[in-house]
């Protein structure tokens, strides 16, 4: 093959090959006290669950930047009255669909369900109004279903298995007494035990094949997750179980 012929071959492929090796990701820059109180670990997963891009943090440039007192206004510290503003830094579809989402009624909403200690941290600003608690928009019947094939084999999920499920498990009531019992349930597959046996559909990597799942592991697609949080949305908050551990 001529020299020629080489190199036009390899630039055809310097061409395609990243794309075809691009993962659908954006980069974010956040200021530090954000990443402290655990807002990223709550909100991205769930802009994945709806668009399949992941959101990497990232200490230096990224393709969006949020800081405070600066770009477009987006949510309020609730105590402290700083303003948290993001600025698109590097244009990209996937860049431009997250800034989309953080100013979105379902962003905002997203970002002032977020909790710790049962208190809301953040006002959203970017609709210019106090936005409600978002609630697991799922069905709670089909979630009761799913949570007793899926989950039933170690946790007590209600009356219909409140013999079975392994002792040492938490049960759902008692999970849903703890006060940000909706952020564990919106996140449980990144939660011990579950992510050496747990995959979400488009949101949690494969698993290892050098390390496979020692148990039988569990499927489900990211509305399912929804559903089964509304089912435990439905439980009542009476105290079932013995203390869990807490991450
Ligand atoms: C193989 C057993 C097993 C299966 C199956 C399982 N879990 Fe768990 N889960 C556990 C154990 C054990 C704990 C307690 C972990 C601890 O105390 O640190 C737990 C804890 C949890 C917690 C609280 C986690 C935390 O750290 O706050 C949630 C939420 C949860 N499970 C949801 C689910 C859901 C939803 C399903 C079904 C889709 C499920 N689990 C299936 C074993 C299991």
């Amino acid at each position: 093959m001529a020299i020629r012929q080489v190199l036009a071959i390899c630039a055809v492929l310097a061409t395609v090959l990243p794309v075809a090796a691009q993962e659908k990701s954006v980069t974010l820059f956040a200021d530090p006290a954000l990443q402290a109180n655990g807002l990223w670990d709550y909100a991205l997963p769930r802009f994945k669950l709806k668009t399949g891009i992941r959101v990497q943090l990232s200490g230096e440039s990224a393709d969006v930047r949020i800081i405070a007192n600066a770009g477009e206004p987006l949510f309020e510290h609730i105590s402290g009255g700083v303003v948290y503003g993001v600025t698109l830094e590097q244009d990209g579809p996937y860049a431009t669909r997250f800034m989309d989402w953080l100013t979105s009624d379902i962003g905002q909403r997203t970002i002032a369900a977020f909790r710790v200690d049962d208190q809301p941290v953040f006002r959203a600003v970017a609709v210019g109004e106090m936005v409600e608690e978002a609630k697991l928009l799922g069905n709670a019947g089909i979630g009761e279903a799913l949570a007793l094939r899926k989950c039933g084999r170690c946790h007590v999920v209600g009356e219909s298995n409140k013999y079975a499920g392994i002792g040492s498990t938490p049960s759902f009531a008692a999970l849903r007494n703890l006060p940000d019992w909706r952020r564990r349930f919106s996140v449980f597959w990144t939660l011990a035990p579950h992510p050496s046996f747990t995959q979400v559909e488009g949101v949690t990597e494969p698993f290892n094949p050098a390390s496979p799942p020692a148990i039988y592991p569990i499927f489900l697609t990211p509305d399912e997750a929804a559903d089964i949080g509304s089912y435990v949305e439905t439980l009542e908050t009476k105290d079932l179980g013995g203390p869990i551990r807490t991450n």
